[in-house]
């Protein structure tokens, strides 16, 4: 391996823009699951917010952590008073319709029925379950994290309370979790640091291997 270290921004990649992004996101470029979560506005109508940096936790409890959740957004907003959201995932038959939230965000809108997405309340949550996505994790706000004194977003915390997931999708011998119909993931535009090259965001499937 040649391995080289990057802790500063090279001099010609000063003037590209980032949008608010740090460049080693894109130097790294780790592939994250996508997911949309819903909840209900205070006005009651539902939100989905697309998100791809969080991870799981299991001790006794199953815990999702999100990294990264902008104060300004409605998700936000639920998940500090409401307490309640369903994550979602997609799979390609519905991922565009899932990304047609972030342009139907107005807070008077039902962002899902404007997605063309369907969906009903949990089972132990008020907050809609989206009948597209093949898994659905019903979950309770635990704690939310300042990322640094003072940032825009915070990490959360939330506790899975009740799961849904499609038969075909848990049974290996039908379609599976992975594969062309399975988890999706965010590739974020991956960039060559030395030549400032950088290639189209995109979605990533998972190959299982033998080891
Ligand atoms: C692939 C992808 C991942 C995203 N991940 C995050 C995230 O981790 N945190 C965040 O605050 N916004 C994230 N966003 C942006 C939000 O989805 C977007 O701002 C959305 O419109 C916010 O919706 P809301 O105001 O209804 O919550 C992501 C968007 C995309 C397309």
């Amino acid at each position: 391996m040649n391995k080289k270290q990057f802790f500063d921004l090279p001099e010609e990649l000063r003037e590209k823009e980032w949008w608010g992004f740090n460049w080693l996101e894109h130097l790294t470029a780790v592939p994250a699951p996508l997911v949309l979560v819903t909840g209900y506005k205070a006005n009651g109508f539902a939100n989905g917010t697309m998100q791809s940096w969080f991870c799981f936790s299991s001790e006794g409890d199953f815990y999702c952590i999100f990294g990264s959740v902008h104060k300004q957004s409605h998700m936000y907003e639920i998940a500090a008073k409401q307490k309640q959201m369903v994550i979602n995932f997609p799979d390609k038959a519905c991922i565009a319709k899932c990304m047609d939230t972030i342009a139907n965000n107005g807070y008077d809108t039902d962002e899902l029925s404007a997605s063309g997405l369907h969906y009903r309340d949990g089972g132990k949550v008020k907050a809609p379950l989206v009948d597209e996505c093949f898994l659905n994790l019903e979950c309770e706000t635990v704690w939310e994290k300042e990322l640094f004194e003072g940032s825009n977003h915070v990490a959360l915390c939330v506790r899975v309370v009740n799961v849904w997931m499609d038969e075909a999708h848990y049974a290996d011998s039908q379609c599976g979790r992975y594969g062309e119909t399975g988890y999706l993931y965010n590739v974020h535009a991956p960039l060559n640091p030395e030549t400032g090259e950088e290639s189209n965001t995109g979605y990533a499937v998972l190959k299982k291997i033998e080891m």
